[in-house]
């Protein structure tokens, strides 16, 4: 006999889980299913995002930039160590016990907010009299039906031809978050988000870290002053970069990978690293779904083909973050997932596509919000920019970390802010006024006159709003 709800969701990533929430909290009977597994073969939810993505590399980040300031920050401020070790074994085992507790933070949340969860893979059965069967393949076979379904069922990384993944030699974000010791050599292809914030963990831990790029220039979606600043402070760091990079050929040795590639001259060179990271993008996550027992439509890309509003080609079947278009981004997939089961309740849910923030947790940290300078260039809008460096911020001279900047553009005659783009100290968090003033379609000057806490990273946001104006005036 199949189960009977109000809305089944597919995927308990950031997506999914934060979908059936919020249609819980709505009123609806709600199922979510999701196949993720813990070491014990548990359930896990969580999705990319908490297993291994955004939870376990911020933990990684974390612990690898305490050990980069003991060894080389620690020393200007008076404080001596001596014999400093890392003991890689329980910093991965950290993070995997700060994922256990997201992963049983979820399972409270369904608890508590009447979600039936059931774990397992789910994939589409049949669909009849306005409703869709949906059968879970775990430990036990169910079947769910329900009037509106949610996929959920997010991204996996791609991997290069001819160079599969065995997460030992090669790696995708999985095998990057637990390597079992240090390598002296480490590779990684594409120095896009991932390739950064891995590349950066495992080069401040000791490893010698070379990314090869196809693209001929660094990070093409950030603001190009940003990207500018953010590379010279990563080639100081340590971290080699090629770009321009063609591999034409990966081989798995016994203890190490070879890469062959032709360089922007074209020349044939080999990379011989001890392991290698693969993070060139990611493709969405349909296999075992079973899309065509219902007719899901998928695009070439083979995301499921969604309108701006999450809607499918099916009636009352919705698909929301990595699984459809956009940015891969975490907030973008519970943003999505808000506004779907606003929409099934008949709300107007609502996601603004231009106010999605980006973070990239290195060190600077690069943030943004809004259009770049070269996206505004091409538009041909009329702008003024205004920027302000940490190194003139008092705050940012205390804690030491001096890098970088905060950047405003705004409508040349109406002074609306169009675009924050942050590279320095907590730029992650510093990013949020620009996002909340941004949505209340703020000028540069309102921002220019709200005070601002001394000393704090914030003064930075706030000179960079008055630099618009140019009348910083720290600088
Ligand atoms: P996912 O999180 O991928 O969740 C999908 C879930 O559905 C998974 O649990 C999967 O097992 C399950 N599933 C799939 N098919 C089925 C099926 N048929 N039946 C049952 N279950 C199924 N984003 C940020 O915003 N900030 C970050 O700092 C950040 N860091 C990242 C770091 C790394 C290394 C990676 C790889 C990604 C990072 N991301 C980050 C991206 C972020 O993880 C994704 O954008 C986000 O997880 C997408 O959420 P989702 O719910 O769409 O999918
Ligand atoms: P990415 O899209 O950020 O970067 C991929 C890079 O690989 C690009 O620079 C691309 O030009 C390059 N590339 C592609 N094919 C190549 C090839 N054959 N040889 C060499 N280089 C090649 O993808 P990434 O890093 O895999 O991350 C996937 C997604 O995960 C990100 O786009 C982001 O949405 C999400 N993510 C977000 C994070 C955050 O918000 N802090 C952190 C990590 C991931």
């Amino acid at each position: 006999m199949s189960k009977i709800f109000d809305v089944i969701v597919i995927g308990a990533g950031p997506g999914g889980y934060i979908a059936a929430i919020r249609a819980a909290q709505l009123g609806f009977n709600v199922a979510c299913i999701d196949e993720w597994k813990n070491d014990k073969g548990g359930p896990a939810p969580g999705g990319t995002c908490t297993n291994v993505g955004c939870i376990p590399s911020k933990a990684l980040l974390q612990s690898s930039e305490h050990f980069d300031h003991a060894g080389h920050q620690f020393a200007e401020h008076g404080i001596g160590l001596s014999n400093l070790k890392i003991d890689v074994a329980k910093m991965v085992g950290r993070k995997d016990s700060v994922v256990k507790q997201n992963n049983d933070g979820i399972l409270y949340l369904f608890k508590k907010n009447k979600v039936s969860f059931f774990h397992g893979r789910g994939a589409f059965v049949n669909a009849a009299d306005g409703l869709y069967e949906v059968s879970v393949t775990g430990a036990v076979k169910e079947s769910l039906t329900a009037k509106h379904v949610v996929v959920a069922t997010g991204s996996s990384a791609r991997a290069l031809p001819g160079a599969a993944f065995d997460e030992e030699r090669i790696l995708s974000n999985d095998g990057a978050l637990r390597i079992a010791a240090v390598p002296k050599t480490l590779g990684v292809i594409g120095s896009g988000v991932i390739g950064l914030e891995m590349g950066s963990v495992w080069r401040r831990l000791g490893a010698e870290v070379t990314i090869l790029e196809a693209l001929p220039n660094f990070l093409g979606a950030a603001d190009e002053g940003v990207a500018k600043e953010a590379l010279k402070a990563f080639t100081k760091q340590g971290l080699r970069f090629e770009f321009g990079a063609k591999i034409s050929e990966v081989k798995t040795g016994k203890k190490s990978v070879t890469v062959a590639y032709a360089n922007a001259k074209g020349e044939a060179l080999t990379l011989e690293v001890e392991r290698l990271i693969v993070s060139i993008g990611r493709v969405a996550n349909t296999v075992g779904l079973n899309p065509e027992a219902v007719g899901l439509q998928l695009d070439e890309r083979g995301a499921i083909t969604v309108d701006a509003d999450c809607k499918t080609n099916l009636p009352n079947v919705w698909a929301v973050g990595d699984a459809v278009r956009g940015p891969m981004l975490a907030h973008k997939a519970e943003e999505e997932g808000v506004a779907v089961a606003e929409r099934i309740a008949g709300q107007h849910g609502h996601v603004d596509f231009n106010l999605v923030p980006w973070v990239i947790y290195t060190s600077p940290e690069i943030a943004w919000v809004g259009r770049t300078e070269q996206q505004l260039k091409a538009e041909g809008v009329a702008y003024k920019a205004g920027q302000f460096p940490f190194l003139a911020n008092g705050r940012a001279r205390a804690l030491g970390d001096t890098t970088g900047f905060v950047k405003f553009l705004a409508d040349a005659k109406t002074d609306e802010i169009l675009g924050v783009h942050i590279v320095g100290p907590m730029a992650s968090e510093l990013v949020a006024e620009a996002v909340v003033a941004m949505a209340f379609k703020a000028s540069a000057e309102d921002i220019a006159r709200i005070c601002h806490a001394h000393p704090s990273l914030s003064e930075a946001t706030k000179e960079a709003a008055l630099a618009v104006d140019k009348r910083t005036l720290n600088f």
